[in-house]
C-alpha cells in the first residue's frame, strides 16, 4: 500500500502540463546575477600574505593531473583586475554578483588567531566596488580552496572542520556582515565529497564511500553549525540570509510508463538532490538514501553503515538551516536498472544512467543539453521541499571559448525558459538566476580546456583581457528588460 502510495506521489509530481502560455516576463524582483569562484579567477596565488590552499598544493606537486598542467597561479588576475570585473557586471546591469573568499587570504593556514588584513582588505575593495556601482553582493564562503594545513589535519573527513569552518565564519560575518546579505557557505558540498572518494578535484584522494559519505556528513554539520552562529551573533543586526549551493543532475526516467524507472530516478534524485537538501529540510537523509547505502555496508560486511548517523540534537540543530533554496544545475540524465554505470555517479543508488541520442553534447562530455529537466527538477524540489524560494545559484554552457557563442545563448535561453515553466505552470517560487560564469576562468581538472564564461578571457595575454562574447549581449538584454525575448 505505502509502495502503490509512493508510486502515486511519483506520478503526480513527474507530470507537467505542457500546453499552457507561458509569459515571457520574470517576476516583478526577479534577481539575475554572475557566478566566479576564487581559485577560478583570482591568480595571485602567494601574493600579499596569502598561504598555500589545497589546489596550489595539487597543482605545484602534480602538475601532471590538470589538462595542459595549468594551474591558477594568475587565471583571470582579478585579484588585480576586479574593477574590470565589477565593470562588466556593472554594464550588464545584475542585480547581483556571486563570488567566493579565499579561505588562505583571509587566514594563511586557516586558523582564525593569524589573519592576513591585506586578505581582509582585498575583498572590502571587492564588495565596496560592487555595493558602489549598486551591485549586491552574494558571497560563497568556501569554493573548494580548502587551506592545506586542514587539509593535512585531514581536511572535510576530520569533525574538527566544523568548528574551524564556524570560526571562519565568524571572521567572514564580522568583517563584511554589514555590508553583504547574501551568503552561500558551501559550494556544492557532493563534489567535494567527490574529491575525496574518487580523485575528483583537490586533494585528489580515493577514501571510497567512507569518506564520501563523512565529508558530507561534515559540510552538513559544518553548515548547520554556521547558520545557527549567525542566528545568534549576527543576523538581528545585519539582517542578511543564509544557503547552500547545492548541486545536481535531474533523474528521469528511461521509460516514463515502467513504475520500476519511475522508482528508481526518485531513488536517483533522492542521492543526489537529496542527500543535502533533505537533513537541511526536514532533518535527517532521505529514507530510501538511509535504507540502501544501510543496505549495501551490511552485504559488504562492514560493522557499521558508511553513510554516519546524525544524532537527535543534530537533527534539530540542522532543520531549517537554508533562507532560501541555492540550486547549482548544468544537466539531467536518464535512469534505469542495469549495469552500466556512469562512475561519477553513486554506486550505492543502484541505477545505470543513459542520455537520449537527440539531446546536444557540449564540449565538456558531462554537459549534456537537457532543458526540461531543470523544469522538472524545480518542480521536484517545491513537491519535496515546501515551495522554498529558490535562487539558480549556477547554471551554464561549456564551449571551446569562441566570441560568436551562440550555442551558448540557445543552452542560457532554454534553460531561462524551462525556469519561466516552472514559475509559471507550476508555480515554483524562483526568485532569482545566476550565470555560471561572468568571464572564462580555471576549468578545475579541465585547466583552459573548456570556457564557461560569457566574457572571454585570452589566457596566452600577459594583461588577461576582457572580451564580451555574443552571449554577452543576450545576457545583458534578458536582465535589463526582465524578459525572454522569445515567442511561445
Ligand atoms: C562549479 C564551478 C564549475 C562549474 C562548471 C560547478 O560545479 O561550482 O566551479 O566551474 O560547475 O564545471
Amino acid at each position: 500500500m505505502r509502495n502503490l502510495h509512493n508510486l502515486i506521489v511519483i506520478v503526480i509530481i513527474t507530470i507537467i502540463p505542457k500546453s499552457l502560455t507561458i509569459k515571457s516576463e520574470f517576476p516583478d524582483g526577479f534577481l539575475f546575477g554572475a557566478s566566479t569562484a576564487s581559485y577560478q579567477i583570482e591568480g595571485a596565488w602567494n601574493e600579499d600574505g596569502k598561504g598555500e590552499n589545497i589546489w596550489d598544493k595539487m597543482v605545484h606537486s602534480r602538475p601532471e593531473l590538470v589538462k595542459d598542467s595549468a594551474n591558477g597561479d594568475v587565471a583571470c588576475d582579478s585579484y588585480h583586475k576586479y574593477k574590470e570585473d565589477v565593470a562588466l557586471a556593472k554594464d550588464l546591469n545584475l542585480n547581483f554578483y556571486r563570488f567566493s573568499i579565499s579561505w588562505t587570504r583571509i587566514a594563511p593556514t586557516g586558523e582564525m588567531h593569524k589573519l592576513n588584513p591585506k586578505g581582509i582588505d582585498y575583498y572590502n575593495r571587492l564588495i565596496d566596488e560592487l555595493l558602489a556601482n549598486n551591485i549586491e553582493p552574494m558571497v560563497t564562503m568556501y569554493h573548494w580552496d580548502l587551506p592545506q594545513y586542514l587539509q593535512d589535519l585531514g581536511g572535510w573527513v576530520n569533525p574538527i572542520m566544523v568548528d574551524y569552518f564556524t570560526e571562519y565564519a565568524k571572521v567572514l560575518f564580522s568583517n563584511f556582515g554589514d555590508k553583504v546579505k547574501w551568503w552561500i557557505t558551501l559550494n556544492e558540498p557532493k563534489e567535494t565529497c567527490r574529491a575525496y572518494s574518487n580523485h575528483s578535484y583537490a586533494p585528489y584522494l580515493n577514501l571510497n564511500n567512507t569518506g564520501y559519505y563523512m565529508a558530507g556528513h561534515i559540510q552538513l554539520l559544518a553548515h548547520s553549525k554556521v547558520y545557527h552562529l549567525y542566528n545568534e551573533l549576527f543576523r538581528d543586526k545585519q539582517k542578511g540570509k543564509i544557503s547552500i549551493s547545492i548541486s545536481g543532475a535531474f533523474y528521469m526516467p528511461k521509460n516514463e510508463s515502467s513504475v520500476d524507472d519511475m522508482e528508481i530516478a526518485d531513488r536517483a534524485n533522492n542521492f543526489e538532490i537529496g542527500w543535502f537538501s533533505h537533513p537541511i529540510y526536514k532533518g535527517d537523509y532521505s529514507p530510501i538514501m538511509r535504507k540502501f547505502v544501510d543496505r549495501k555496508s551490511k552485504e559488504e560486511g562492514r560493522p557499521w553503515s558508511t553513510l554516519p548517523t546524525f544524532t537527535d540534537e543534530e537533527i534539530k540543530l540542522l532543520i531549517g538551516t537554508a533562507d532560501f533554496y541555492a540550486l547549482n544545475h548544468y544537466s539531467s540524465r536518464l535512469v534505469t536498472s542495469g549495469s552500466e554505470l556512469d562512475p561519477s555517479f553513486n554506486s550505492d543508488a543502484e541505477y545505470s544512467t543513459f542520455v537520449d541520442e537527440s539531446w546536444p553534447v557540449s564540449i565538456a562530455p558531462w554537459l549534456i543539453v537537457v532543458p526540461e529537466g531543470l523544469h522538472k527538477l524545480l518542480v521536484w524540489i517545491k513537491n519535496q521541499y515546501n515551495n522554498p524560494p529558490v535562487i539558480i545559484t549556477e547554471n551554464g554552457y561549456a564551449d571551446d571559448g569562441r566570441i560568436n557563442d551562440l550555442e551558448r545563448i540557445d543552452y542560457i535561453k532554454s534553460y531561462l525558459n524551462s525556469t519561466l515553466k516552472a514559475i509559471y505552470q507550476n508555480k515554483c517560487n524562483v526568485i532569482g538566476y545566476t550565470c555560471w560564469s561572468l568571464i572564462d576562468n580555471f576549468e578545475w581538472m579541465d585547466g583552459y580546456r573548456y570556457h564557461f564564461g560569457m566574457v572571454h578571457v585570452d589566457f596566452n595575454d600577459p594583461l588577461r583581457q576582457r572580451v564580451p562574447k555574443a552571449s554577452y549581449q543576450f545576457y545583458k538584454n534578458v536582465v535589463t528588460n526582465g524578459k525572454l525575448d522569445v515567442q511561445y
